[in-house]
């Protein structure tokens, strides 16, 4: 398992993982935009020509916010979440950013641990945040030093 820039290639796996994951996901249009967009960063984790996990992310003004995270069910709990969080961080401190935020469902153990694990604190929360089913997100925030 390698991980590497989101290419054009990727673009229907990482749908088709969007569409098993979340009540609002990405389609193939709006991820691939993202490809053009000078302030999005993604990566995803392949094992040869599958996509098994992908993070996608925005900057403005040295302030990051990650929209997604995802690995396969076949592949969760190998430490692919966390080496995928871990390679935004460097490759986001390299383009010059200063902090990663990110909401989650309040409900959502894996993901809050993962996260906890890595050193984000909670900010906030936003109420009805999510839709189908409604419910609260809570609002995560790591900072570090460049
Ligand atoms: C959240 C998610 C990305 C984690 O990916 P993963 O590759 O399975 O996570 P990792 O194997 O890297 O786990 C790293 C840490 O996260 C935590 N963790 C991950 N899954 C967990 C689970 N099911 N229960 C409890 N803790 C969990 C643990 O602290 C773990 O560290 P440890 O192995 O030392 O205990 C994955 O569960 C997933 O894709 N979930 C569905 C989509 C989703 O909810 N995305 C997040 C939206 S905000």
């Amino acid at each position: 398992m390698i991980i590497v820039t989101m290419e054009k290639c990727h673009v229907p796996q990482i749908a088709a993982m969007e569409k098993r994951f979340f009540s609002a996901p990405w389609d193939e249009n709006s991820i691939s935009s993202e490809l053009s967009n000078p302030l999005s960063y993604w990566l995803v984790a392949v094992d040869e020509d599958t996509v098994v996990g992908y993070v996608g992310s925005q900057t403005v003004l040295g302030e990051s916010d990650m929209m997604n995270l995802a690995v396969h069910p076949y592949h969760q709990r190998q430490g692919i979440g966390e080496r995928l969080v871990l390679a935004l961080i460097e490759g986001l401190k390299e383009k010059g950013s200063r902090c990663l935020t990110l909401e989650v469902r309040a409900s959502n153990v894996p993901a809050k641990k993962l996260y906890e694990k890595l050193g984000f604190q909670m900010v906030g929360k936003r109420k009805n945040y999510y839709q189908r089913p409604r419910e609260d997100a809570d609002i995560l925030r790591k900072e570090w030093e460049n």
